[in-house]
C-alpha cells in the first residue's frame, strides 16, 4: 500500500516536472515575443508566468495527460527576431501541431526539425530567414506550410520523400529560395496531396508527367514560376481539382486533349503565358466560376456552351487572337461580375444579359470587331463601374440611361459608329472620372449639364459631328485636366 502511494506521488511529481518543463518552453516563446500588439493581450491573457499547466492557455491542446499537442498562434500580429523552436520542440514530446501564420516572426527555422511528431508545421505569413532545414525527421507531417516567408537558398526537396502522409504543400511565395532548373520531382511522388501551393517559389523547368500522379489534388497552384514547355497531357488524370493556377510562366502550346475531363474546375488561371490553340476542351467545364486567359495566343471560337455555365461570374481573354461571336446568353445565370475580351477578333453583338443579376461591375470589350447596338439592358446596371467598348465597329444611339449610371468611373465608346446625342442624364454620373467619345458621328450639343460631373477629369469628344458653343458649365468640373474638343463643328473657346 505504502508503496504504491509512495510510487503514485513519485509520479506526479515526474508529472509536474514535466508539465513545468512544457509551461516554461511555452512561455519562453511568449518572452520572446519584442511585439505583442494590443489586440493580442486578450490572447496572451491566459498565458500566467505561475501556471502549473500551460493546458488552459488560449491556442494550445492538450492530451489527457496533460501534455501539450498543439501550439497555435495565428494572426496576432506579433513579432520578434527569434523564436526559440529548440526548446519548444525538446519539451513539447507530444506536439504535433505547431502554428504560428500571418505574424512578424523572424530568425531561422532550424530548431523546428527536433520536432519530429509534427502533424502540421505552419509558419506561413513571417519573416522568417536563413536555410529551410532538413525536413526528413518530419515523418508524419500532413500539413507543411511555409509560404510567405523570406527562407532562402535550396528547397530540401529530398526530405519530402519521407513525408508519406502529407497532403498540403504550400511552399509559394518564397522570393528568396534558390531558383529549380527542373521541376522537384519529389513532391509528384506526395500521391497523397490534396493542395499544392507552389506560386513565385522559382521553379524552373518543365511541368513532369508524374504531376498525373497526384489525382487527390483539389488545388494546383504553380503560377508565377519560371515552367517551360507544354501543359502535359497527363494533368488531364487530376479529375478532383477545382483550382488551377498556371498564370506567368512561359508554357507554350495547346491544353492538351482531354483538359475537358476537369470537370469539377472552378477556378482556371493560364494568363500570361504562350499557349495558342482553341478553347475547344473547355466547352464542357461547367463548373467554371472564373477563367483568367489572357495574354496568350489563344484561336479560334469563344465555346458557345459557356452560354450555359451556371456558376461563372468573371471571365478575363484579353490580347488574345480570338474570333467569332460570342454566346448571347453568356454571364446571365450567376451574379456575373467582370468581362475582359478586349485585343481579340472577336465580333458580332455584345451579349445583352451579362447584369441579368445586377451585379456587373466592368465589361470591357474595346479593340474588336463588335457590331450592332448597346444592348439597352445595360442601361440599368447601376453597379457598372467600367464601360469600355471603343475601337469596335458598334452603331445606333446609346441608350440615355447609360450616361446616368451612378458608379461609372469610366464610359469608353470611341471610335466607333454611334450616333445621336450625349444624353443630359450624365449629369447624375456622379462617379465618373474619365469619358472617351472620341472618332463617332455623335450630333447635337454637349450638355451643359456635364458641369454637373464633378469627378470628371477626363473629356475627350474630337472627331464627331457635335456642335453649338462648348458649355461654360465645364469650369465646374474642377478635377479636369484634359479636355479634347477637336474635329466638331463647336463654337466658343473651352472655358
Ligand atoms: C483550467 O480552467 C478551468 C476553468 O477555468 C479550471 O477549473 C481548471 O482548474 C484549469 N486547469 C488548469 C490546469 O489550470
Ligand atoms: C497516403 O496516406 C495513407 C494513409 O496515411 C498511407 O497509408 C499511404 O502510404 C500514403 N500514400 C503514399 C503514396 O505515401
Ligand atoms: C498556408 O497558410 C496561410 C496562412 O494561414 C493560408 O492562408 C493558406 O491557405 C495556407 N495554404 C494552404 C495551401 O493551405
Ligand atoms: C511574374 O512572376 C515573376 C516571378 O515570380 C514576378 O517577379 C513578376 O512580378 C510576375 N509578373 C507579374 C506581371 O505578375
Ligand atoms: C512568348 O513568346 C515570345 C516570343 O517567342 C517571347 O518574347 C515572350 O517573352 C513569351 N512570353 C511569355 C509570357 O513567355
Ligand atoms: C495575333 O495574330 C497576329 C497575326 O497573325 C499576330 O501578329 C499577333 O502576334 C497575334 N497576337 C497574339 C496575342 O498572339
Ligand atoms: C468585322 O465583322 C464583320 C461582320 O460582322 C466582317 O464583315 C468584317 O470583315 C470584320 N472585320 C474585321 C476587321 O475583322
Ligand atoms: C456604388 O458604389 C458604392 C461605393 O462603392 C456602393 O456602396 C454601392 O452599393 C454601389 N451601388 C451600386 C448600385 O452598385
Ligand atoms: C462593320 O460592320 C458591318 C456590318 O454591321 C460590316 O459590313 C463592316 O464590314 C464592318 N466594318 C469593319 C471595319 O469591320
Amino acid at each position: 500500500m505504502a508503496a504504491n502511494l509512495l510510487l503514485l506521488y513519485l509520479l506526479a511529481a515526474v508529472a509536474s516536472i514535466a508539465g513545468a518543463a512544457e509551461v516554461n518552453a511555452v512561455l519562453a516563446f511568449k518572452r520572446a515575443l519584442v511585439t505583442i500588439p494590443p489586440e493580442a493581450a486578450g490572447f496572451f491573457a491566459t498565458w500566467h508566468d505561475g501556471a502549473t499547466s500551460p493546458c488552459n492557455f488560449t491556442g494550445l491542446a492538450c492530451d489527457s495527460r496533460g501534455r501539450v499537442t498543439a501550439v497555435s498562434v495565428r494572426g496576432q500580429g506579433v513579432a520578434t527576431d527569434s523564436v526559440p523552436f529548440d526548446k519548444i520542440c525538446a519539451s513539447l514530446p507530444a506536439l504535433t501541431a505547431l502554428a504560428l501564420p500571418e505574424n512578424a516572426l523572424a530568425g531561422d527555422i532550424a530548431g523546428v526539425a527536433l520536432c519530429t511528431n509534427l502533424h502540421e508545421l505552419t509558419l506561413s505569413f513571417n519573416g522568417f530567414s536563413g536555410p529551410v532545414p532538413n525536413l526528413s525527421p518530419l515523418k508524419n507531417l500532413r500539413i507543411l506550410n511555409i509560404s510567405s516567408t523570406s527562407l532562402a537558398g535550396p528547397f530540401p526537396w529530398k526530405s519530402l520523400l519521407s513525408m508519406r502522409d502529407l497532403t498540403v504543400l504550400a511552399v509559394g511565395d518564397n522570393p528568396f529560395l534558390d531558383p529549380t532548373s527542373t521541376f522537384p520531382d519529389e513532391v509528384t511522388k506526395l500521391t497523397n496531396l490534396t493542395a499544392l501551393y507552389m506560386s513565385a517559389a522559382n521553379i524552373g523547368g518543365a511541368i513532369p508527367p508524374s504531376i498525373g500522379d497526384l489525382v487527390n489534388l483539389v488545388d494546383l497552384e504553380l503560377a508565377d514560376n519560371n515552367l517551360v514547355g507544354a501543359i502535359p497531357p497527363e494533368i488531364t488524370k487530376l479529375t478532383n481539382l477545382r483550382g488551377l493556377q498556371l498564370y506567368n510562366n512561359s508554357l507554350t502550346g495547346q491544353l492538351p486533349a482531354g483538359f475537358g475531363n476537369l470537370k469539377k474546375l472552378q477556378y482556371l488561371d493560364a494568363s500570361m503565358n504562350n499557349l495558342t490553340g482553341s478553347l475547344f476542351e473547355l466547352r464542357s467545364l461547367t463548373q467554371l466560376v472564373s477563367l483568367y486567359l489572357f495574354f496568350n495566343g489563344f484561336t479560334g471560337h469563344v465555346p458557345q456552351e459557356w452560354g450555359e455555365f451556371k456558376e461563372l461570374v468573371a471571365i478575363f481573354l484579353y490580347s488574345n487572337n480570338l474570333t467569332g461571336e460570342l454566346p448571347q446568353s453568356l454571364g446571365s445565370w450567376a451574379q456575373f461580375s467582370s468581362i475582359d475580351v478586349s485585343t481579340n477578333a472577336l465580333s458580332g453583338p455584345i451579349p445583352p444579359d451579362m447584369c441579368k443579376q445586377g451585379t456587373l461591375l466592368k465589361l470591357l470589350m474595346r479593340d474588336n470587331n463588335f457590331s450592332g447596338e448597346i444592348p439597352a439592358t445595360y442601361a440599368s446596371c447601376k453597379t457598372l463601374q467600367r464601360f469600355r467598348v471603343s475601337k469596335n465597329n458598334l452603331s445606333g444611339d446609346v441608350p440615355e440611361e447609360l450616361w446616368a449610371l451612378p458608379n461609372l468611373t469610366l464610359l469608353d465608346l470611341a471610335g466607333n459608329q454611334f450616333t445621336g446625342g450625349i444624353g443630359d442624364g450624365v449629369a447624375r454620373a456622379a462617379a465618373l472620372t474619365e469619358l472617351y467619345l472620341a472618332g463617332n458621328g455623335f450630333t447635337g450639343v454637349i450638355p451643359p449639364s456635364i458641369g454637373a460631373v464633378s469627378n470628371l477629369e477626363v473629356i475627350d469628344v474630337s472627331s464627331n459631328e457635335l456642335s453649338g458653343a462648348i458649355p461654360t458649365s465645364i469650369a465646374s468640373c474642377s478635377k479636369l485636366r484634359t479636355a479634347k474638343f477637336a474635329g466638331n463643328k463647336l463654337s466658343g473657346v473651352i472655358p
